[in-house]
């Protein structure tokens, strides 16, 4: 089952080159326990990937890397106009809200074209356009690595954080996630209060907005702004947007009254989650290049690979901007791809 030396070139959407020493493909329990076991006797480190999407990649892994591929989404409850939806870790995120949208199960139109898998939506509770993973999550079922057995986590387990969630933290390694229940609706909510969603309905000259009508705007939205990662290595976002006290908007905004900014009301204490990608491109970022890394010339918080680059050439970029966007605005970026 175990395939050695394997280019990870086409498993991460980055594409940063490395390899890994050993490798495997999993599509059901019994090959993820195999693959577990193996790497345990032989005393591997482990790697789990799933789209590949959200990995910075240094150098050749000397471990096992796990590519999580099972498949099948399930209805598994409905009560009222609620409905619970179960995929597996396996499934493309994209073709997955696709799915559910066609089903006319709604609450996951704002997330359409995000890359990567479902296992690994929830790791750092993607989000995007007004609609956060959380808010539609219902449980996981995960293999405990520890006890071999399997754990169903809900909402609380997970603590859910911004870009965030215990699988970051505490619990960083100990579980794998095989598959992820959401709570969506017959009824159509739209979202349409993220300003970008607004103006490309207005657009489009579109008034009662359906939740086919949200996705397909959101689809344009991506499109025209974040790289193709098919044709242009990114990982998404590089990095989080930071939050920052009272105090240090206040000051901010002194010396940069148009800095865009966002109250974070449910914190009740005057924070604000501030733009990173309008700090790094008044820092003059956007579309330049250092080496084969680059910034995007339509998203300034997208990095991305020129043609060749290697992880190294990424992070040296990344540190770069980051210095920058300090020292002008004494501001603290934090990264949000995993680093390998
Ligand atoms: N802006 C600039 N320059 C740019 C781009 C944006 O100044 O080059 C400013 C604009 O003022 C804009 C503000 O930054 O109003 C925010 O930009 P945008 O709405 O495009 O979103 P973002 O904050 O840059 C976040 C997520 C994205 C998500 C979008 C849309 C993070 C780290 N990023 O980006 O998520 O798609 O909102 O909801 O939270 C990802 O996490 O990988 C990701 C792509």
């Amino acid at each position: 089952m175990l395939q050695q030396h394997i280019s990870l070139l086409s498993y991460n959407t980055f594409g940063l080159p490395a390899q890994a020493r050993w490798f495997a493909r999993i599509d059901s329990l019994a090959t993820l326990r195999a693959g577990l076991a193996d790497a345990r006797v032989q005393g591997l480190r482990r790697l789990i990937l799933g789209g590949g999407s959200n990995v910075v990649l240094t150098g050749d892994f000397d471990g096992l890397v796990l590519h999580m591929a099972s498949r099948g989404v399930e209805l598994v409850g409905e009560a009222g106009d609620a409905v619970w939806v179960r995929a597996q870790a396996g499934e493309a995120w994209h073709g997955f809200v696709l799915h559910t949208l066609q089903q006319g199960w709604f609450g996951l139109e704002n997330l359409s074209l995000i890359p990567g898998t479902v296992g690994a939506a929830p790791i750092q509770n993607i989000g995007a356009y007004g609609v956060e993973l959380e808010s539609v999550f219902d449980s996981l079922e995960a293999l405990d690595t520890q006890t071999d057995g399997i754990v169903t986590l809900d909402h609380a387990a997970c603590q859910f954080g911004y870009r965030d969630s215990v699988f970051k933290r505490e619990r960083a390694g100990r579980y794998v996630i095989l598959n992820v229940t959401f709570k969506l609706s017959r009824v159509a909510q739209a979202q349409t209060h993220y300003r970008d969603v607004t103006q490309e309905l207005a657009t489009l000259g579109i008034e009662q907005a359906t939740p086919h009508d949200v996705s397909r705007a959101v689809i344009s939205i991506r499109k025209r702004k974040l790289p193709d990662p098919a044709i242009v290595g990114n990982a998404g976002s590089f990095f989080k947007n930071p939050i920052v006290s009272k105090a240090a908007l206040d000051k901010l905004l002194q010396a940069f009254p148009s800095a865009p900014h966002y109250s974070q009301s449910q914190a009740n204490d005057g924070s604000a989650k501030l733009a990173a990608a309008w700090l790094i491109d008044q820092c003059g970022w956007k579309g330049q290049r250092l080496g084969a890394a680059g910034v995007h010339p339509n998203q300034a918080l997208v990095l991305i690979n020129a043609g060749g680059a290697t992880g190294a050439e990424v992070l040296t970029l990344a540190q770069k901007i980051a210095q920058d966007v300090e020292q002008r605005f004494g501001v603290i970026l934090e990264r949000e791809p995993v680093v390998v």
